[in-house]
């Protein structure tokens, strides 16, 4: 964030003055445009793009990194615990993928984090924590989401998050520290071991200087054999450690059974409405065992790829080699929608089939079910 305040009518007049330039030296760019070559000098300049500098990286723990962003000219703040897209081109693909903004949006120097766990089978986060450089360059979009304190009346947070779930809330509590301004919060964070906690010491430091601030990490994994039952959130569990969570406003973020037993549990307690998620991937249904995949056609590309019934078409249109547009990959923003051409595909999210020929696919939660032919 800037220190200089610049006047509501400096500033539209200032970019109604570059949309101009830009629209004249645009002429002469053809068929580009003039941010095209303005890109080659600096990446953070082209209008036509938005790209962030990878200016430091800083490791977490063994699996998860953090990476400071300069951004470019068309940055916009954002609301801590909001999220953006970021665009890595990889082997000639470009992939893109979503990750929360881990600082809080009052830092001063015109930065930012992302903070990337390694995931399994993740292409993209493999690369992110453990070969970017800096002085890379990545694509990003805009801050996007409504995971976010309130600021029209003041809720006590109840934060429960896992392991790179605590993105969000590391970024609301840097916020109501840097604004001091931190509320009664208490905050239970579960990590398998203590020296894979992301931003476990600074937790701490956080709890040991504010009272206000109720820190409460649960080591899963020593539980031992019984992690699933005493370590991952249970009801008992969350009366023992926050009594008082009915009255509080709980903001959740972690892997999908984490979700699915605080989803299940407030649902029985008639408490949804205090209950703010913000998930890694989307809510997908149960397969029913007999369901079969097939030979999924791209048509526009003319490539043909066996699918089983539960992987993404976006994904096995990935490994077929093709780069279809994509954007949040769990259902939410539309940007891989794609026309059926033929044969019959599943959402993944309700299990429901679609066959008419001519409706919309979101390629990041459907799988074939049988034949099926895409535009793409
Ligand atoms: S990538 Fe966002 S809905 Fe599919």
């Amino acid at each position: 964030m800037s220190d200089k305040k610049h006047s509501p009518s400096s500033t539209k007049s200032k970019s109604s003055f570059l949309a101009k330039f830009s629209a004249f030296t645009d002429k002469f760019a053809y068929p580009l445009r003039a941010s095209h070559y303005v890109e080659l000098l600096n990446p953070l300049w082209a209008g036509h793009a938005l790209k962030a500098k990878v200016v430091k990286v800083w490791d977490e723990t063994k699996d998860a990194r953090t990476l400071t962003l300069k951004p470019g000219f068309n940055w916009r703040n954002y609301r801590a615990g909001q999220h953006i897209r970021i665009g890595v081109a990889l082997d000639g693909v470009q992939y893109t993928r979503t990750y929360t903004i881990s600082s809080p949006p009052e830092r001063n120097d015109g930065l930012f984090t992302i903070t990337v766990k390694a995931i399994a089978d993740g292409r993209i986060s493999h690369h992110l924590v453990r070969k970017i450089k800096v002085g890379s360059f990545l694509a990003i979009g805009l801050p996007q989401g409504d995971f976010y304190l309130p600021d029209s009346r003041p809720v006590k947070p109840l934060f429960i998050t896992a392991g790179s779930g605590i993105t969000p809330a590391m970024s609301m509590l840097e916020s109501m520290l840097a604004k001091d301004r931190m509320r009664d919060t208490v905050h239970i964070h579960y990590a398998p071991h203590e020296f894979d906690a992301i931003f476990g010491e600074r937790l701490k430091k956080i709890a040991s200087e504010h009272s206000l601030y109720d820190l409460n990490q649960v080591f899963t994994h020593e539980y031992g054999e019984h992690k699933q039952t005493k370590g991952y959130f249970h009801a008992e569990q969350l009366e023992k450690l926050c009594p008082d969570w009915r009255e509080r406003e709980t903001y959740a973020c972690g892997p999908q059974p984490l979700i699915e037993a605080m989803e299940k549990h407030y649902t029985l307690e008639n408490m949804t409405r205090y209950l703010h998620i913000e998930r890694f991937s989307a809510q997908l249904a149960v397969i029913p065992k007999e369901a079969v995949g097939g030979t999924v056609s791209f048509s526009k590309s003319g490539i043909d790829a066996l699918a089983d019934a539960s992987t993404a078409l976006l994904r096995v249109a990935e490994d077929a080699g093709m780069n279809p547009p994509h954007g949040c990959r769990m259902g939410i923003c539309h940007s891989c929608s794609t026309t059926l051409l033929s044969g019959c595909v599943r959402d993944l999210r309700t299990g429901k089939l679609i066959n008419d020929v001519g409706s919309k696919v979101q390629t990041c939660v459907c799988a074939a079910a049988g034949d099926c032919e895409l535009d793409l």
